[in-house]
């Protein structure tokens, strides 16, 4: 037996190298002893031991701020242990830096992108790693092989696109490639799915169960449960930079995972909706026949006070341009937008913010946030920007981002911690919780939980259900389609730049959203 099984409520806590009372049963690829790693007011892993063994794909859960990506940097070479070692192979082994792990075979498709935006799909795939004899790389030969990759992937894109005109999910694609692109005994995926649609995510795990097939091993963090019950066949739980345990995963459910996950109870679930009885259903926000520039498709729709609008669309089917051109954020041919039956113009993004609109955007390093600014400054931006900021009290600041800081649950050891220096799930949450000092009228969310672990999910569900309660709209696009029909109260489908469907709450069903965002149903009107 490799792991222990998992008994309901008191979990059998083993990870271990040899079986207990026996020899060694198996031989990990990799192992990892006793490692321990402090940064600066945190301390990230204590003790952890870990093991992956041949041909699994193991999966590695917690809570942000739990350690899972320090993990994977200390055994990848980003980061050196203060103690513990690591055996690859059954050796002992000290990787100096990243290159160093890839000559060993270990690649990683990191949380936070690598990629420049400014070179090509092709160079940015096969950077530091030209094809070709010493200074002559072949151009051609990486482009022949970048075709071949984006084909088997279905990714749909010419290699010498620019990373930098890419959405969110396809620049995850390229990440990917980038790992595939070399053979590896050891391919570790740091939440490669957080902006990834279903239809992606399912060619990704095509991917990773071939490469199980051929042996290599694969590390896979996600805070998609359902995903790591899906696909891996051990999974790890972390928590405060310890090791809970690992489990097989057939012997867990979802409720199981984040039970461990938290260390408490916890309830999986959709905060209610309000009946339609009950809720005053008063126009919000109208826009007609508006054009953005970027599709030239009109599209027209309605917002109602307290509603939560889902608009879902696989990706680069216009339901993020019109979100941003909403925002002012790119350019508008025609349209009108009524805000409570007032026309209003939007032709900035602080003319969007004066009339009571926020847009959080999905790429939170390159728009969300000031990375190299403390997460006190991230968040009392917003406030100094609606307000004269001499008139704003630093003491007043303070509380309010303490608030946001605790409601949001946001793991940081000062206020003035660089945000840079959060893990991935915290700077989301800095992102959206930023916004949240003032009640606005109308939020417009892109992605709001990538990279946020299952209970902050539901807190954050939670406080959008209260604030749409209180009259607020909400726009929404998120690529997990489970969460949009668990959050939604109506959902919008995109297809071609177009609204194809228009589906309640009551209606809704993955097929039935799919089949009108794939383009095969429309049942809507002409914008
Ligand atoms: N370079 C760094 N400097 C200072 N603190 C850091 C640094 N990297 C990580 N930390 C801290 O170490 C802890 C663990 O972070 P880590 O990124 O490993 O979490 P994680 O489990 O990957 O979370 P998430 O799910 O949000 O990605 C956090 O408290 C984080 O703030
Ligand atoms: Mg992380």
């Amino acid at each position: 037996m490799l792991v222990g099984t998992f008994q309901r409520k008191v979990p059998t806590i083993c990870w271990f190298r040899r079986c207990p009372g026996g020899d060694a049963v198996f031989e990990p690829l990799i192992a990892i002893e006793n490692v321990s790693k402090r940064f600066p007011g945190v301390q990230a892993l204590k003790n952890v031991n870990f093991s992956c063994s041949k041909g699994t794909i193991h999966g590695l859960v917690g809570e942000n701020g739990a350690g899972k990506s320090t993990l994977i940097k200390v055994i990848s070479g980003v980061y050196h242990s203060d103690e513990g070692r690591i055996l690859y192979k059954g050796q002992r082994v000290h990787f100096h830096s990243p290159s160093d792990a890839i000559k060993n075979g270990i690649r990683v498709v990191y949380q936070e992108f690598g990629l420049v935006p400014f070179l090509s799909i092709a160079e940015n795939i096969f950077l530091g790693n030209f094809p070709g004899k010493g200074l002559f790389f072949s151009k051609r030969e990486m482009y022949k092989h970048t075709e071949a990759i984006m084909q088997s992937l279905g990714f749909d894109k010419s290699p010498d696109t620019l990373v930098a005109d890419l959405s969110v999910g396809e620049q995850q694609f390229v990440e990917i490639m980038k790992a595939l692109v070399q053979k590896a005994n050891l391919l570790i995926l740091d939440e490669p799915t957080a902006a990834l649609l279903p239809n992606e995510v399912e060619k990704l795990f095509t991917i990773i169960r071939d490469l199980k097939n051929k042996g290599v091993t694969v590390i896979f963090v996600s805070h998609r449960l359902p995903e790591i019950l899906e696909i891996c066949d051990i999974v790890t739980i972390m928590k405060d930079g310890e090791i809970v345990g690992t489990f097989e995963t057939s012997s867990l459910t979802e409720e199981d995972i984040v039970n461990l996950m938290v260390g408490r109870t916890v309830e999986v679930t959709f905060p209610k909706r309000l009946t339609e009885m009950k809720r005053k259903r008063e126009l919000l926000m109208e826009v007609k026949r508006f054009v953005p520039a970027s599709t030239g498709k009109p599209v027209s729709f309605q917002l109602f006070e307290g509603e939560i609008l889902g608009f879902y669309g696989l990706e680069g089917q216009g339901q993020r341009t019109v979100m941003r051109s909403l925002f002012a954020l790119e350019s508008v041919l025609s349209g009108e937008i009524r805000l409570r039956s007032e026309s209003v113009r939007i032709k900035t993004p602080h003319d969007a913010i004066r009339y009571g609109l926020i847009y959080t955007p999905a790429s939170r390093k390159e728009e969300g946030l000031a990375l190299i600014l403390s997460v006190y400054e991230n968040i009392a931006m917003p406030i100094l920007i609606r307000q004269k900021a001499n008139l704003v009290r630093n003491r007043e600041l303070l509380k309010v981002c303490r608030r946001i800081i605790s409601e949001f649950n946001i793991k940081v050891s000062n206020l003035n911690q660089r945000v840079l220096n959060l893990s991935g799930g915290n700077q989301q949450k800095v992102v959206i919780g930023k916004w949240f000092s003032e009640y606005p009228r109308v939020l417009l969310l892109d992605e709001p939980t990538r990279g946020i672990d299952v209970g902050s999910k539901i807190e954050i569900y939670k406080i959008l259900r209260e604030l749409s309660n209180q009259g607020i709209g909400i726009i929404v696009f998120s690529s997990d389609l489970i969460e949009m029909i668990g959050i939604c109260d109506r959902i919008l489908t995109f297809y071609e730049n177009e609204i194809t469907g228009e589906i309640r709450w009551q209606d809704f069903t993955e097929e039935i959203i799919m089949a009108y965002a794939t383009g095969t149903h429309s049942n809507k009107f002409s914008a």
